[in-house]
Order: C-alpha cells, then sequence, then structure tokens
C-alpha cells in the first residue's frame, strides 16, 4: 500500500501525525506492507487530515480521518476500498476542479523531501530556461508575464529585478519575504511545506537574473515544520547541485540560507525585515534609498514575498504569454487565495484573478460554517478593509479592491457572520497596531493607543457623533502621516467598518474592560 498523507501544518493540528502512525500500526497488525509519504496540503482544510490511496485509477482521498479510523481505513485498502469517509478523487472536487494552479501545481502532489519527484513533476524545467536565457532575458520575460508583488503592494516583479540588476554593487542579495504575519494567510507557509525546491528555484532564477550570489529566506518562528521544510530542501539542492558555485552546471553561482524571525508582525515590512537580518531590532527604514537600490548589508536587495518567487519558475518554464493571459487588466495570471474565518469550505483557492468576492465566499467557501448569514469579509490581512454584502460584485483584482477602499494584500479573506460586531472590529486593528507598532513614528505609536481609547468611548455611548469624528481625523494623520504600512494602512479596517456598518457604532453602549 502506498498512501499519502500530510505534513503540513495545519493537517499536523488537525491529527496528521497520530493518524500516519495508526494505519501504520493497523497496517502492521494485518500483515501489509505500508509506505507513507508525508506530502504537503492539497489546501482542502475541512478533509484534514486527507489520506490518499495510491490506486490504478490515480489518488483516491479519505478525509477527514482520525486514529481510530485506522483500523476500518486499512481493511478498505486492502479490499474495495469502500469507507464512509471515502471522497474519490481529490481532483475530481468541485473546489479543487474549479481551480487553476500554476503556483500550487505540485502542493499536495509531490513528497516535498524528493528533488528527483520534484523534477518528474516539472520541477527545474524553469531554472534550465532561465540558464539558457541569461539575465536580460530572464528578466524580459519574468517583466512580460506581468507578475506584481504577491505580498501586498503588487509592485511588478519585473521592474524590481531590473532595478537591482542595473545597480552597482560588489554584492547583492535576494531576500525572501517568508514572515507571512497576516491574519487568515497560510498561503506561503503552505509552499514552503508543500513544495520548498520550487521556492529555491524561483530565488536560484532571481539570482541569476540580478547577479546575486546569496539569497536568504526569512522565514517567522512560528512556522516550525516550514523552517523544518525549507531547511531539509536547500540541503539536498546543494547535495545535487541545484545550489552552489555552479548552479546545475551552468556558470553561475547561487546558495542561500533559512532565517528565523522572533515573531514581529513589524518584520514582515521589507526594511524592517532587513534590520532583523542584520541583526538588529526590527525597526522600519526610511526610504528611499529602496532596497532594491541599498539593501541589506547595504547592498543591491530584491525582496520578494514566497509567492512571488514560487511563480516564476512557472512562468519561465511555460513562457510568459501562457501566464499573462489568464487575469484581467492590470492583474496577470493566478493568486492563491486563502479562505478562511467562519467558511464551511476553507483553504487555498488559486484561480486566475477577477472572480468576484461573492463567487468567493459564497459559492466556494460554502457560506458560514454557523449557517448564520454573512455579514462582513476582510480581505488583505488585519490592515484591509471590510466588505459588506453589497460589495460581493467586487472583482478580485488589485485596482478594482483600490477603487473600493481596500486591497488584496496578500490574498487573505476572513469571514464574519451577523453575530459581529464591527465596533470591537475597529479597536481590534487600532489595538493590533500600538501592540505591533515599532515605534519610529508618531502617527502609528501614539495614534494608534489613541485610536483605541477613543472607539472604547464609542463602544460606552460616550459622545459617539463626536468621537467617531475624532477617529476618521486621526485615520486620516495615520493613513497619510505613517512612515510605512502598519501605521498607514490600519485606517482601512477602521474606516470600512465606520462606513459600511455605521449601525453598530450607535448599538447599545457596552461596558468596556
Ligand atoms: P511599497 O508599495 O512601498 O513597495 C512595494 C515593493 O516595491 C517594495 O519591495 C519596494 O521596495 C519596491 N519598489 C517600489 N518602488 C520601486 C522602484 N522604483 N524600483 C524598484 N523597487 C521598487 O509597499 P510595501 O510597504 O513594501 O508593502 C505594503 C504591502 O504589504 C501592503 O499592500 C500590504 O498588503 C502588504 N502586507 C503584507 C503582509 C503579509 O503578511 N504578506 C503583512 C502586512 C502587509
Ligand atoms: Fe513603525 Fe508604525 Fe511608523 Fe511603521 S508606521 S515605521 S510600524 S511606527
Amino acid at each position: 500500500l502506498r498512501l499519502y498523507i500530510p505534513r503540513d501544518a495545519a493537517a499536523v493540528a488537525c491529527g496528521a501525525d497520530e493518524v500516519a502512525a495508526a494505519l501504520q500500526v493497523a497496517a502492521i497488525a494485518r500483515n501489509l506492507d505500508v509506505e507513507i509519504v508525508r506530502n504537503g496540503s492539497r489546501g482542502l482544510a475541512w478533509l484534514e487530515p486527507l489520506v490518499e490511496l495510491v490506486t490504478p485509477e490515480g489518488r483516491i482521498g479519505y478525509g477527514p480521518a482520525e486514529p481510530e479510523d485506522a483500523e476500518s481505513l486499512i481493511a478498505a485498502f486492502a479490499g474495495d476500498g469502500a469507507h464512509r469517509l471515502r471522497v474519490g478523487r481529490p481532483e475530481e472536487l468541485p473546489f479543487l476542479k474549479r481551480q487553476t494552479r500554476l503556483t500550487f501545481a505540485r502542493v499536495g502532489i509531490v513528497d516535498p523531501r524528493d528533488l528527483d519527484d520534484y523534477r518528474a513533476h516539472g520541477g527545474l524545467k524553469g531554472l534550465e530556461k532561465a540558464i539558457a536565457l541569461g539575465p536580460a532575458g530572464i528578466i524580459e520575460e519574468v517583466t512580460k508575464s506581468g507578475l506584481r508583488g504577491r505580498g501586498g503592494a503588487g509592485f511588478p516583479t519585473g521592474i524590481k529585478w531590473k532595478t537591482v540588476a542595473d545597480a552597482r554593487g560588489e554584492r547583492k542579495y535576494i531576500v525572501c519575504n517568508a514572515d507571512e504575519g497576516d491574519s487568515g494567510t497560510f498561503a506561503d507557509r503552505m509552499l514552503m511545506e508543500g513544495d520548498p525546491f520550487c521556492l529555491i528555484e524561483g530565488m536560484a532564477i532571481a539570482g541569476i537574473a540580478t547577479g546575486a550570489a546569496k539569497g536568504f529566506v526569512y522565514i517567522r518562528s512560528e512556522y516550525p515544520h516550514a523552517i523544518a521544510a525549507m531547511n531539509a530542501a536547500v540541503d539536498k539542492a546543494r547535495r545535487a547541485g541545484v545550489l552552489g558555485p555552479a548552479v546545475l552546471g551552468s556558470a553561475h553561482g547561487f546558495d542561500m540560507e533559512v532565517r528565523v524571525g522572533a515573531g514581529a508582525y513589524v518584520c514582515g515590512e521589507e526594511t524592517s525585515l532587513l534590520e532583523s537580518l542584520e541583526g538588529r531590532r526590527g525597526t522600519v527604514r526610511a526610504k528611499p534609498p529602496l532596497p532594491a537600490h541599498k539593501g541589506l548589508f547595504g547592498m543591491p536587495t530584491v525582496i520578494n514575498n514566497v509567492l512571488s518567487l514560487a511563480t516564476v519558475p512557472v512562468i519561465l518554464a511555460d513562457g510568459a504569454e501562457a501566464y499573462r493571459d489568464f487575469g484581467m487588466g492590470r492583474s496577470r495570471g493566478t493568486m492563491p487565495i486563502q479562505l478562511a474565518g467562519n467558511l464551511n469550505y476553507g483553504g487555498l483557492f488559486e484561480t486566475a484573478f477577477g472572480i468576484t468576492l461573492g463567487q468567493l465566499v459564497d459559492e466556494i467557501g460554502g457560506g458560514c460554517f454557523t449557517g448564520r448569514p454573512i455579514r462582513a469579509v476582510q480581505v488583505g490581512g488585519p490592515l484591509g478593509a471590510y466588505f459588506p454584502r453589497e460589495l460581493f460584485d467586487t472583482p478580485f483584482d488589485y485596482e478594482a479592491f483600490a477603487a473600493r477602499d481596500g486591497l488584496i494584500g496578500h490574498g487573505g479573506i476572513v469571514v464574519f457572520d451577523d453575530s459581529v460586531d464591527m465596533r470591537h472590529q475597529a479597536r481590534f486593528a487600532m489595538a493590533f497596531c500600538a501592540v505591533e507598532s515599532c515605534g519610529k513614528c508618531t502617527p502609528c505609536r501614539i495614534g494608534s493607543t489613541r485610536g483605541a481609547e477613543t472607539i472604547d468611548k464609542i463602544i460606552a455611548g460616550r459622545d459617539v457623533a463626536r468621537n467617531i469624528a475624532i477617529v476618521e481625523d486621526l485615520c486620516q494623520t495615520m493613513k497619510f502621516g505613517s512612515l510605512c504600512a502598519l501605521g498607514g494602512f490600519t485606517p482601512y479596517p477602521v474606516l470600512s467598518a465606520i462606513r459600511h456598518f455605521p449601525e453598530d457604532f450607535h448599538r447599545t453602549p457596552q461596558r468596556v474592560a
């Protein structure tokens, strides 16, 4: 028997390790040989732990499995395969069937620790093509693809790489931002755990394109499984000559290391991340100079999110046109969207830009888990705006969200039912900013604390109209006076809550703790 059981952190949190161990024991009891591959997750969170059995008809899924199911599952695997947990071929499930998986093509399919398996599924084709194209050719291809920064800001990746390629410096660096701190996001983690060689390949391509020989992946300490997966993959890639002085036997050298953060949200901000990488406290640096000119250790540096770098191999392997054919307007290609919060079907949904918010939460997410109506959806992490149902026709697109005072950010979607009190959500945004502020600039450091206090007065029913006006005024100061996106974007959730859910701010006063 050959089984796949994810080692992905979400699956492990649901008991995947215990299920794997119980299946092993049950197989031995029946004198059956069982090989268990610990893959990444397919991204169907409600089915985790999803056990897949390899059959002549392809892989058949069973989930969500519990250790108590092990004996009956092994009996089914040895027999006709019938079992109450059987969901059929995962690819045929509507949640997966509707997706266009380019960045996540291999996640959940391959063994993340097996470089041969990676190659067998199209891995390293992009790097081979990159070596053949050379730096200028790679940058042209990435620019043509229309790829924009998937960390949230959506800056064109090709232009960023060209800036670093053209910059002068004794050394250059590729830094991968894997400090995925947004609430409701998990795509970086899933990619690193499920297909770490893909990120390594993307970083090596970025190195060749810009003339950087060294890379760092900065991973948040809360991601121990991703850290382990990346370390194991870097080691294997080095031994196999994918990394090192001659990448795949070429004249290009590139090596990389994993670095672990210490849990500050602001270290996901690129200049703060650089400070942390250099061994200092994570405080924001003023821009300019841009990291592309003067970044890590003062050298020209590409800083890209995991998803941006992991998308580059498929762009080079299949060609820029194939990628840019997907999407709408200036948002080209696909986006790995993360469905989270109060939903029936949460998980990773990669699709071309253009799908509407309503389709995502109602059709794909299947509505609220609690069975109540969806009232608010926060898109783009804790600094993203809250969207009411009236705006569910907004297409997933950088510009369309910006036009409605929102942002798609890193593609995280968190759903709330009608029991949510938006006063408290607005307060949470201010309080979050106060806790995570690096303290460098006044609008964020002081403003967030004053903002939380003023919203407390609103919640307590004190002088509500005047205090709402004060919060709105404060938000303008934070938006335009903050040095980085933490203070600058906190107004998005606050103002969207006030604007789209005004009735909540005039609810029955509550005592504030
Ligand atoms: P930004 O707009 O200042 O910069 C975007 C990127 O483009 C940066 O790497 C910057 O260095 C680069 N850049 C800008 N002009 C350039 C030029 N002329 N040449 C070369 N490179 C250039 O945005 P920022 O502050 O880096 O990011 C803000 C975003 O981060 C927000 O939109 C938010 O959605 C997102 N975010 C993501 C989080 C996550 O967990 N992934 C957490 C918090 C925020
Ligand atoms: Fe630091 Fe906040 Fe200012 Fe950003 S906005 S530099 S986190 S104090």
